[in-house]
């Protein structure tokens, strides 16, 4: 019967819709709309009169005037078990010359976690700047390399020659990273695909974590970028414990990290002929997942409802045979037509 045969391809098809969405990266963008920031909520909390609440509370009111160490990493711990709230917020290393960028930072991230995740037993929130983390749970000095990943600019025109100059490029700074010390684990440099691209990279750890720890979470990392994001010219692998950024133009302070990179075969190139400016970047890729991730969603609902539909068409009309046949036939052609 050509209509169940329909019927079945549409169902295989928002089977595998529904597959792909729950694929998606977990993180959702963060309701200030600031550009590169996301947000993640686990858990759930009674956030009413709770202890929970009020520690959380306590966390939050207090980085209005708490920077924490020089070095942009803060952690606290507020209550007792099981009520107890414990945070880490790491600043972007280049920042923390400027603790105001890193506090206004701060405040911008709970304020988002407030909004976001009012009821969330653990939450974390990445922008381009900062990273804050709270949990019900020890999270200082421990590994976590679930990573998440967001990409922008266009596709490299050469993948082999790009991958070439960013992969050595990468390694060395996740060394130099990880050798860091309790303070800061943090390292950013470049180096020139051609004489016209230079690669900016950065690399982060939070500070809490040890040498191999750093190590582990950094290599988890870059070895993400070939599944996530290969041939991109800007990414983003961002996770509780580590992240790391390369794109085409300069995104951090580069006056901090030394002479830039002789290109091959060329003159020296200089610090500010990068081929985007940083406010310009593309950011439409970042806004597609969303988007398909909503279409996706409502795809389904209305999959669902029309299956649902179906199974009481099929029931209640069984003496109405030829209309509910022409009914059937419409409404999968309607399906059909919705899902491409
Ligand atoms: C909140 O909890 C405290 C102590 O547990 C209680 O005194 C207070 O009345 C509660 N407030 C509300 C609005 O429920
Ligand atoms: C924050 O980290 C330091 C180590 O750098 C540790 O001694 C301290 O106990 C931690 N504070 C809290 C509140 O967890
Ligand atoms: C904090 O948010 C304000 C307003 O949205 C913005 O102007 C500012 O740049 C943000 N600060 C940081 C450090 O991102
Ligand atoms: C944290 O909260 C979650 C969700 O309520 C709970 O399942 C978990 O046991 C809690 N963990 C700790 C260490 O209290
Ligand atoms: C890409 O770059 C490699 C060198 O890394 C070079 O051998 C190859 O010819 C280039 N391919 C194209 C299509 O330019
Ligand atoms: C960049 O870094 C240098 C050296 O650390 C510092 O003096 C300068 O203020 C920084 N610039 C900005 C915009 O933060």
């Amino acid at each position: 019967m050509s209509s169940s045969r329909k019927f079945f391809t549409v169902f295989l098809f928002s089977t595998y819709l529904l597959i792909l969405s729950a694929a998606q990266p977990d993180p959702k963008s963060c309701l200030t709309n600031e550009d590169g920031c996301w947000v993640r909520c686990l858990g759930f909390h009674d956030n009413s009169n709770s202890t929970y609440q009020t520690n959380l509370n306590r966390l939050f009111s207090s980085f209005t005037s708490n920077p924490g160490n020089n070095y942009g990493f803060y952690n606290a711990s507020f209550g007792q078990t099981p009520d107890q709230v414990n945070a880490v917020a790491l600043c972007r290393g280049d920042l923390i010359s400027n603790p105001g960028v890193c506090l206004s930072c701060f405040n911008n991230a709970t304020t988002e976690l407030r909004k976001s995740c009012p009821d969330a037993k653990e939450a974390i929130v990445w922008n381009e700047n900062c990273m804050f983390h709270y949990a019900n749970r020890s999270i200082f000095g421990v590994l976590d390399s679930n990573s998440f990943y967001s990409w922008d600019g266009n596709k490299v025109t050469n993948v082999s020659a790009f991958n070439g100059v960013l992969s050595p490029l990468l390694e060395s700074l996740r060394i130099k990273a990880a050798a860091g010390d309790s303070l800061l684990k943090f390292a950013t440099g470049t180096a020139a695909v051609s004489a016209l691209q230079i690669i900016y990279a950065l690399v982060q750890c939070t500070p809490d974590l040890s040498q191999p720890q750093c190590n582990a979470c950094l290599s988890d990392a870059i070895g993400q970028i070939s599944d996530c994001c290969d041939g991109w010219q800007g990414v983003r692998i961002f996770g509780p414990s580590c992240n790391l950024r390369f794109e085409i133009y300069p995104f951090y302070n580069v006056t901090a990290d030394g002479p830039a990179p002789a290109p091959p075969l060329s003159p020296p190139a200089s610090n500010d002929t990068p081929s985007t400016s940083p406010g310009e970047s593309e950011n439409s890729p970042r806004i597609i997942i969303i988007i398909v991730v909503s279409v996706v969603g409502f795809l389904i609902l209305i999959i669902c409802s029309c299956i649902c539909f179906f199974f009481w068409l099929t029931k209640s009309k069984k003496r109405r045979h030829r209309l509910n046949e022409i009914e059937v036939e419409a409404l999968i052609s309607l399906i059909t037509l919705l899902v491409y």
